[in-house]
């Protein structure tokens, strides 16, 4: 396990969430699939590259 530095959450308004900074993300597997921010996380459960948002959200009804 890491130790975070500088590691930041912000919910996107109707958008994905987006994390940056220094931290581990695993996959199902337990692999890491990344490190390093920023990235952005589906919040609205359309993306076909989650975890990740592809920015199907802005022609959903997603919103929150
Ligand atoms: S939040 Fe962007 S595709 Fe889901």
């Amino acid at each position: 396990m890491m130790e975070n530095k500088n590691t930041q959450f912000k919910v996107n308004a109707d958008g994905p969430l987006e994390i940056s900074g220094e931290f581990e993300l695993f996959d199902t597997s337990g692999e890491i699939i990344t490190r390093q921010g920023p990235i952005y996380l589906c919040r609205c459960g359309n993306s076909k590259d989650k975890p990740f948002c592809d920015g199907s959200h802005k022609a959903s009804d997603f919103s929150g």
